[in-house]
């Protein structure tokens, strides 16, 4: 059984350490009673600074601007019940690409979705910005300004990074130009006014060594690898894809290269989709209608 009761422990220590000798009972009641009364003020007050204490950091860890959301730190043993955190919001470029943004139907537009069946509206349209594009060619090559731009850039990178050098081979055709060109296979060429090449941001790019011009074996050349592989960095997609004939209406062109712009290439290059029609959920066109 034990001699002393819990609380006496400290004057025990204070005693066996030989620090106060001689005293006599009453001395050892009042050192006691103080000790006591000591405690019973400070007890109170420690508990008060601890609550303090854990209130401070429990705002503190639950404040935004110390990551108190999702992810932020908090005291299990404090912090109140937290609502589960939401779900992490979806990458920034599925989130917050806007396909609304551009007209998908105005010729003018660098979005405009051209296919059999949605024909150039004005039929005859014909852009109001063409100029010459500065590149090797057979035919001499217009687009329109920015397009332009955007090939000189692609070509000059060809050259510079991967010592390739490219040619167009067709650019912009107006509605006659189309007319002369179309050779009756609907599998291969646009009927006048159906032509993606009549906006003005269009190439049929190949090897300035004539390699597989306008043929299938282009996608398996150098120059057609890097640019199935690098395209998008200028704004260029691949426009007809080997297997989306039932989609796009035409069989695989690995030289038909279509400017819609560095935000959208890069889009859907990120988000795995390979032709206008299914990006902006438009009907497929294998046919004409
Ligand atoms: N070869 C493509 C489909 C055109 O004629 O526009
Ligand atoms: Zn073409």
């Amino acid at each position: 059984m034990p001699s002393q009761p819990r609380d006496d422990r400290p004057y025990d220590r204070y005693e066996s350490a030989g620090q106060a000798p001689g005293r006599d009972a009453r001395e050892v009641a009042d050192a006691r009673e103080r000790s006591r009364r000591r405690l019973a003020v400070a007890l109170p007050v420690i508990g008060v600074l601890l609550a303090a204490a854990a209130l401070v950091v429990g705002l503190v860890s639950g404040s935004p601007a110390a990551g108190g959301g999702p992810g932020g730190a908090s005291d299990p043993a404090t912090a109140e019940p937290r609502p589960a955190p939401t779900a992490a919001p979806p990458p920034a470029s599925v989130d917050t690409f806007d396909r609304s943004a551009r007209s998908l139907d105005d010729p003018t537009s660098t979005w405009v979705v051209v296919n059999k069946l949605r024909p150039m509206n004005p039929q005859d349209f014909e852009p109001d910005d063409l100029v010459e594009v500065p590149v090797a060619h057979t035919w001499e090559p217009l687009l329109r300004q920015e397009a332009a731009d955007a090939v000189v850039a692609m070509f000059d990178a060809a050259a510079a990074e991967a010592d390739l050098y490219l040619a167009s081979n067709s650019a912009y055709r107006s509605y006659s130009a189309q007319e002369e060109v179309y050779d009756g296979d609907d599998e291969t060429t646009a009927r006048p006014g159906f032509s993606e090449h009549q906006t003005g941001l269009v190439m049929d790019i190949g090897a300035e060594s004539g390699e597989c011009s306008l043929a299938e074996c282009f996608g398996e050349t150098p120059e057609g690898i890097w640019l199935r592989d690098n395209a998008y960095r200028f704004g260029f997609i691949l426009r007809y894809p080997a297997d989306k004939r039932d989609v796009t209406g035409y069989t695989y062109e690995p030289w038909h290269f279509r400017y819609v712009g560095v935000e959208l290439a890069t889009e859907m290059r990120e988000t795995g989709f390979t032709t206008l029609e299914e990006f902006f959920a438009l009907p497929p066109a294998p046919d004409y209608g």
